[in-house]
Order: structure tokens, then C-alpha cells, then sequence
């Protein structure tokens, strides 16, 4: 599967079989030590079994997700941190969704119990929850309230319609958030794509983390459609309201 594909199949599993062989495990081990980082902040994905977690879910009368695994993602609280954090987990979302495997975003969750648990005191702490495991049913994938015009700015001359900007935008819009609020916009020009978000009250504390899943959906996105580039922050325009993250520019 190419990492279009792998987009569109990726949803939030929240019912999972019990258990994943040993091999499999292994898979996920390796995925994790192996992910791409957007930045060098500190960043720790730890592999822990379901029995550790679950008498720590289930807050704030969020669901309960019983995986029989998932990856605790430790890295300090600050911007570039949590972008990394962001835009790396989600690299290891769509390899596990290669592997036929669910996973599901967790930011809900009893941070202090959890990082007693996995014995961690210092700055480094337990920010995200993934579940990771086989889904128990097929899941239906979530709808998108916000719609694709709301979201995207074409600047002039950015050739919209020979360029496959509409592909990336999708890319985007797909991508998981903290209660699908979907916080980012897009403002594409001839030369590349430049990120921001809109500030929301409710789940701000994810942002940063949010955008660093959407910067992963349009590196993979632009690599499927062969759009060389780097992600980079540049000279962008201003726009009332958004708040600028970085660029993804073509070479
Ligand atoms: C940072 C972040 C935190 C999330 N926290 C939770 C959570 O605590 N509980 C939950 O059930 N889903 C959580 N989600 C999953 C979102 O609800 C889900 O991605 C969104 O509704 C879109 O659905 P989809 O992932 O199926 O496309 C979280 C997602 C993100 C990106």
C-alpha cells in the first residue's frame, strides 16, 4: 500500500482482539525505534502491554479502548517537542495500518498514574497513548464536519488545478485530531504548501501535536504524488486568526 492508501484506510480503532502474536510485536517494536523525527527533541516511544494501561483510562467520560497494547509517547511539553512527537507517531500510525494493524490516539488518559507506572520523573513524561492491536469489528470511519474550502487558501498563480494540491488537502483533512476538531489550515502557493492552525479553546493543548500528524500527511502525501521538497518554516503570508507552524516547499 502507498502512503495515499494507507491515509484513506487509516481510522480510530477503539475495539480490539485481545492479543497480538509475538511476531507482530516485534513488528511494532521495530517500528517505533525506527521512526523518521521532524526535529532532535527528546523522544521515547515505549511499547507497554494493555494490563499496565487500562485501570488508567477512561477519564472524563471519554470511551474506554481496550488494546492489548500500546505505545506510551514520552517527550517534554514544549512546541518543537510536541510537533516531533506528533509528526512521528503518526509516521508509525500508517506503518501499523501497512501491517494491517488499528490504533487509536489516546490524549485522555490518567497522565500521573501512567507515568508512575512507567517509573518516569522528570521532564520527559507520558503525553499520548497509542493504541495499538488487531480491531475486534470493522470500525466506520469517522466523517469530517469541516469541508475542504474552509480549510484551504489557493494564492494566485498556484496553478491549483495542474498541481495535485486537491491530493494533499485530502491528505490532511483525513488525518486523526483530538475530538476531529481538525485544527489546521492550508495556504498553497506555486512553490509549496504553508501550515498554520486556528486556535480553538477546547483541546488546545493539542495543537502543536496535531500539527506535526498533518506536516507527516503532506510529506507522505506529497512523496507518493513524486512532489520533491523539504518541510522547513519560511517567509509565509499573515492571516488573521492563524497561527503560522512551517512550510512544506518543493525543490
Ligand atoms: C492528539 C489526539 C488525542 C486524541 N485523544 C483521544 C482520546 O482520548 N480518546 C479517544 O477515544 N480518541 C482520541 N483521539 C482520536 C480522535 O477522536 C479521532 O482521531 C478523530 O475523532 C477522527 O477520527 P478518525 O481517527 O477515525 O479519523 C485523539 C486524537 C488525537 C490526534
Amino acid at each position: 500500500m502507498n502512503w495515499l492508501q494507507l491515509i484513506e484506510r487509516r481510522h480510530s480503532v477503539r475495539r480490539y482482539l485481545p492479543d497480538l502474536d509475538a511476531a507482530t510485536v516485534n513488528q511494532v517494536r521495530f517500528i517505533c525505534r525506527e521512526t523518521e523525527t521532524l526535529n532532535s527533541s527528546f523522544l521515547e516511544l515505549r511499547l507497554v502491554g494493555g494490563e499496565e494501561i487500562h485501570r488508567h483510562l477512561g477519564l472524563g467520560g471519554i470511551g474506554r479502548v481496550t488494546a492489548p497494547w500500546y505505545i506510551a509517547a514520552i517527550a517534554r511539553d514544549d512546541r518543537d517537542s510536541l510537533l516531533n512527537l506528533g509528526y512521528s507517531l503518526e509516521r508509525v500510525v500508517l506503518r501499523l495500518t501497512g501491517l494491517g494493524l488499528g490504533t487509536c490516539w489516546l490524549g485522555v488518559f490518567d497522565k500521573k498514574a501512567v507515568d508512575a507506572q512507567l517509573e518516569l520523573k522528570g521532564a520527559e513524561r507520558t503525553r499520548i497513548l497509542l493504541a495499538v492491536g488487531r480491531a475486534a469489528a470493522a470500525a466506520k470511519r469517522m466523517g469530517r464536519r469541516i469541508m475542504p474550502k474552509r480549510l484551504a487558501v489557493f494564492a494566485p498563480h498556484s496553478h491549483r488545478d495542474s498541481l495535485p494540491w486537491l491530493t494533499v488537502l485530502e491528505a490532511v483533512r483525513w488525518a486523526p485530531s483530538a475530538i476531529n476538531r481538525q485544527p489546521w489550515r492550508l495556504w498553497f502557493t506555486a512553490e509549496g504548501v504553508h501550515l498554520y492552525s486556528v486556535s480553538r479553546p477546547v483541546g488546545k493543548a493539542y495543537t502543536p501535536i496535531e500539527m506535526g500528524i498533518a506536516l507527516c500527511h503532506v510529506q507522505a502525501a506529497c512523496q507518493q504524488l513524486n512532489l520533491a521538497g523539504q518541510i522547513k518554516e519560511t517567509p509565509h503570508p499573515k492571516r488573521k486568526g492563524w497561527e503560522y507552524w512551517a512550510s512544506f516547499v518543493r525543490t
